[in-house]
């Protein structure tokens, strides 16, 4: 890794993150580490600089988090920001104390001093606080550079020591400057250049994969979504034909996945797949099951066994690679628990038998989900799989309301790639999270020709969401709409009428089941 890096030690902020990405966006690399990273550590990896985190903490309390003070030794610029701050200013020899009042939202802040972070900025900027306590006496050598009316160090600074804290949250969008404040800490404080691209990730991470593989075997399985696609295709360019997909076709995905898979993945990359057809394992064992959780429970023990069992006949497995991103690691590790808090690195490999003892191999651990279809467009995945729409693990299962059939599952993907078909051409795709059929447990009556019929209920979901957390049904153009239901009813023999979800989550979720 080179040192044109910028390394965030993690207090536990909620923003923790979005300082990571803030910092991409300028085209500097960065990466969240452990609060506690010994300086050694960060001595030798070199970073440019180093960004303390905010965090749920107050540096007055027995046990707060605390870097390794040595760290301050180092001569790399710092910037703490929040407990980052008070944390410096306590370490530092200055003093904390808790504000008089708790600031938490919009403020204004008076620039003092236009030192180097402030420089150029207008002298009243308006920033996101989120704090209590607030440094009461500066460290030696220190000079407040900003205040408000209710706290005098807004922010600090010793040029000399190139060490700093704010007070307030640059790394918001409610710090309308924040983002140009941070630009003066990475390129006038740290000398960072912006040439951080995905073309390098690329690079580092081939190199890094090499080194860590030699000349082993590896094992990936590919679910047909964009995380385990970027990961194969990124192995791939690293070590080539000693890595090896597995994909299971469970039967239960969406129209065409498997063939596309296979196309992507067998032919154009010419990868080792063994496509495995589990359909007939799977709808067996679905059968008469109704219930969604026993359809999940089901789903998820049979993927484990047809997969254990190809990855006992290969025998020579050395690593698992795995589509982990940064939020599943992040939102799994607790700065607060100290060195022993477990990181949720193996929650993908969660239930692989005892006798599979793999090393992960998790190259997607620093990045964010549209990083990842950045990375997947620059290894040369098709456009198609890269800005695919999430999609359950127990796919159509839990889209098909009661019983799953093999006939249930051929009109849900039939219905559904109308959906897809018809969704595809709004300008504003890309702002859908979600957009699929259901087949619900019920038959309606119609009429069709001169004749009464008695068919299946689709319902259309279709949801803007940021996250999968909190969604809104998205508010589909009618004449999609009505396009939509006329050719599922019109071509998809089985079913006479349907029907669009207007439900938030929540109260309601995404998925029906
Ligand atoms: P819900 O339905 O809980 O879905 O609002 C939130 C997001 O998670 C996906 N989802 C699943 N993904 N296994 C998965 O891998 C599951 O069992 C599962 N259930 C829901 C869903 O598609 C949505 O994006």
């Amino acid at each position: 890794m080179s040192t044109n890096w910028i390394a965030i030690l993690d207090f536990g902020s909620q923003y923790s993150q979005l300082i990571a990405r803030r910092i991409r966006e300028q085209h500097v690399y960065s990466e969240l580490i452990r609060f506690d990273t010994p300086a050694e550590e960060l001595a030798r990896r070199c970073p440019a600089g180093i960004i303390f985190s905010g965090g749920p903490a107050s540096v007055l309390d027995a046990g707060a988090p605390l870097c390794d003070p040595k760290i301050y030794a180092l001569g790399i610029p710092i910037l703490g920001i929040c407990y980052g701050q008070q944390m410096t200013a306590q370490l530092l020899g200055g003093a904390v104390k808790p504000g008089r009042a708790r600031e938490y939202g919009s403020a204004r802040i008076r620039v003092t001093e236009p030192d180097r972070l402030f420089k150029g900025l207008p002298s009243d900027l308006e920033v996101w606080m989120s704090h209590g306590d607030q440094v009461a006496r500066l460290p030696e050598g220190f000079r407040s550079l900003a205040e408000t009316d209710t706290c005098p160090v807004a922010a600090m600074g010793h040029p000399g020591r190139r060490i700093y804290g704010l007070q307030f949250h640059p790394e918001v969008v409610h710090s309308p400057q924040g983002t140009e404040i941070l630009r003066r800490f990475l390129f006038d404080l740290c000398g960072c250049t912006p040439d951080w691209q995905m073309a390098r990730f690329i690079v580092e991470s081939v190199d890094r994969i090499r080194a860590k593989v030699g000349t082993g075997q590896v094992l990936c399985a590919l679910s047909g979504g964009v995380d385990s696609a970027v990961v194969a295709a990124l192995i791939h360019r690293a070590i080539g034909r000693q890595l090896h997909c597995v994909f299971v076709d469970n039967g239960l995905l969406r129209h065409g996945e498997s063939a596309q898979v296979e196309s992507t993945f067998g032919q154009a990359f010419g990868m080792d797949l063994k496509v495995v057809d589990a359909a007939a394992l799977f709808l067996g064992r679905l059968k008469g099951v109704e219930d969604p959780e026993k359809k999940r429970r089901i789903i998820g023990h049979s993927f484990i066994e047809v997969f254990a069992e190809e990855a006992r006949a290969r025998g020579d497995i050395k690593y698992l690679a795995q589509g982990t991103l940064y939020p599943d690691v992040i939102e799994s590790a607790s700065p607060i628990g100290g060195p022993s808090a477990t990181i949720k690195s193996h929650h993908n490999v969660g239930g692989l038998p005892p006798d599979l003892k793999f090393e992960l191999i998790e190259p997607l651990r620093e990045l964010f989900k549209d990083e990842v279809r950045a990375l997947g467009r620059e290894l040369g995945l098709p456009e198609a799989l890269v800005s695919r729409q999430p999609f359950p693990g127990p796919g159509m299962a839990v889209r098909i309301l009661g019983e799953v059939t093999a006939e249930r599952v051929r009109v849900v993907q039939q219905a559904d790639l109308r959906v897809q078909e018809e969704i595809l051409k709004l300008s504003n795709y890309a702002d859908i999270w979600q957009a699929f059929a259901v087949l619900l447990p019920i038959q309606t009556v119609g009429v069709m020709g001169d004749s009464r019929t008695y068919e299946n209920v689709v319902a259309l979901r279709a949801v803007e969401s940021l996250d999968g957390m909190t969604a809104d049904w998205f508010k589909v153009p009618y004449e999609t709409l009505g396009r939509i239901s006329s050719r599922i009813i019109n071509e998809v023999a089985g079913v006479n009428r349907v029907v669009f979800d207007i439900s938030s989550k929540p109260p309601a979720t995404i998925e029906w089941e």
